[in-house]
Formats: structure tokens, sequence, C-alpha cells
């Protein structure tokens, strides 16, 4: 299965990806996580990468796209991948068509995980995330049973800088104006799968894995 997760900042990308991942045994590839990697390990796309994020706007289209490139070339992507957190605009999109259509391996499907305004502000400012296994906690959904303690690898959970609520208001609009836009793009070429995101975690994956499943091979 081929496919790409959309929804605004805080919608459980990451969340579910995690799962959606394991359950069709597919790598995960989240733009975001490789950026924050690269961010902590010092890289020159870290530094590049770190002045757009820290503001919440995209990183540059070519720089994501040329990481992306290279990320699908890998040999675990051959049979399959879930794509979090990219496309983000319609530039991007028309990038992954074209990464595709090279590569002769279609997109299945488009995952778009709907949630409101109120409550992605709300998921986004308790979100703590671990910073040895990327594990994503919530102060008060997806408590820790130890605060500031990752329940699964024993890792030091952190907030990520652009979980600021000035930052995350800038993210939300970046998505409105950007990123929205896909879901009509896909929406248009029959591609778009529209989940409610709203209730428990186990709740929304079951929902996603019921929809998808039908486009897994
Ligand atoms: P990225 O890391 O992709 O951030 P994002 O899109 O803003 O999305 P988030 O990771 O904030 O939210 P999510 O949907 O993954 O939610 P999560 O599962 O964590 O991108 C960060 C930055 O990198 C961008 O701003 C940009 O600068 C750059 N970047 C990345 N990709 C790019 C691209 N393609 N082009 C250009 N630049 C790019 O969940 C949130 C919280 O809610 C958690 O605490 C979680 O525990 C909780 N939660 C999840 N599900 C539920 C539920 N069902 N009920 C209650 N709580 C829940
Ligand atoms: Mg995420
Ligand atoms: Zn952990």
């Amino acid at each position: 299965m081929r496919l790409v997760l959309v929804g605004p900042p805080g919608a459980g990308k990451g969340t579910q990806a995690e799962f959606i991942a394991e359950h069709f045994g597919i790598p995960k590839i989240s733009t975001g996580d490789i950026f924050r990697a690269n961010v902590s390990g010092g890289t020159d796309l870290g530094r590049l990468a770190k002045k757009y994020m820290d503001a919440g706007d995209l990183v540059p289209d070519e720089v994501t796209n040329a990481m992306v490139r290279d990320r699908l070339a890998q040999p675990d992507a051959v049979d399959g991948f879930l794509l979090d957190g990219f496309p983000r605009n319609v530039g991007q999109a028309n990038e992954l068509q074209g990464i595709l259509d090279e590569l002769g391996a279609p997109l299945s499907v488009v995952l778009d995980l709907e949630v409101d305004f109120e409550e992605v502000v709300k998921r986004l400012s308790g979100r703590r995330t671990c910073k040895k296994c990327g594990h994503v906690w919530h102060l008060e959904y997806d408590a820790p049973s130890a605060a500031g303690i990752c329940d699964r690898c024993g890792g030091e959970l952190y907030q990520r800088d652009d979980d600021l609520p000035d930052t995350v208001r800038h993210r939300l609009d970046v998505y409105a104006a950007q990123t929205a836009p896909l879901i009509d793009f896909y929406r248009n070429v029959g591609q778009l799968v529209s989940i409610d995101a709203l209730g428990a975690v186990e709740d929304v994956t079951e929902r996603a894995i019921a929809e998808l499943t039908p486009f897994a091979d």
C-alpha cells in the first residue's frame, strides 16, 4: 500500500501513522520526524530546516522534495509506504506524482483525518514526545504512567519548540492556506478517504484500518 496521511497539525497523523504502518507492514515516513532528527543531529539540513520549523513555516519545496525522493528510493519503500506530513502543498503533490510515475508505483489512497480547530489546539498544547523512540504522548489524553518518562522505552519526554501557542496559530494558518487545498486536489482525482479523527486513539485507528483495508494488496 502506498498511503498518504493528511490533516491539520495535531490531527493525530503521527499517532495513527505508527499503528497503521505497523498493521500493514509498511515503513512510516514522516518528513517532520526526519527534519527533527536532522536538527538534533546538527546536520546542515537540520540547521536550515530549524529556521522554518521554529517559525511554523514550511521548509522550502526543493529541500523537502529532494529529501523525500531519496527516502522513497530506499529498498524498504519499494513495496509500499506511509507518508506522514508530505505532500503539504500542491507543488509537493505534483512532485510526488512525478516520483511515483518514474517508479511505476501509483498512490493507493490518501487518508484525511478530520478534527476541529479547538481540538487540535488542545492536542498540541498537551503533546509530549519521546526523545529516544519518538512515541507521541499527551498530558491529559494519553499520559505516560510516570511524568516525563516514556512508558515504551524509558526515554525522556520533551515539548516540541513549535508547539508554543503563537507558533501553533501560525502553523494552522499555513495549513489552511497551503495544505487544505490538497483535500480537494485528491478528492477530485478520486483518491481521498476522510475519517472522523475525534474520539479515542484506538477507535480512530480502527476506523482508519477499516477504510484502508480495501486498498491493501
Ligand atoms: P510535522 O511534524 O509534520 O507537524 P504537523 O503537520 O504540524 O503535525 P503534528 O506533528 O504537529 O501533528 P500530528 O497530526 O502528527 O499529531 P500527533 O499525532 O502528534 O511538521 C513540523 C514542521 O516540519 C512543519 O511546520 C514544517 O516546518 C516542517 N515540515 C514537515 N513536513 C514538511 C513538508 N512536507 N514540507 C515543508 N515543511 C515540512 O498528535 C498530537 C497530540 O494529540 C499528541 O499529544 C497525541 O498524543 C494527541 N492525540 C492524537 N490522537 C488523539 C486522539 N484521538 N485523542 C486525543 N488525543 C490525541
Ligand atoms: Mg506529527
Ligand atoms: Zn520512548
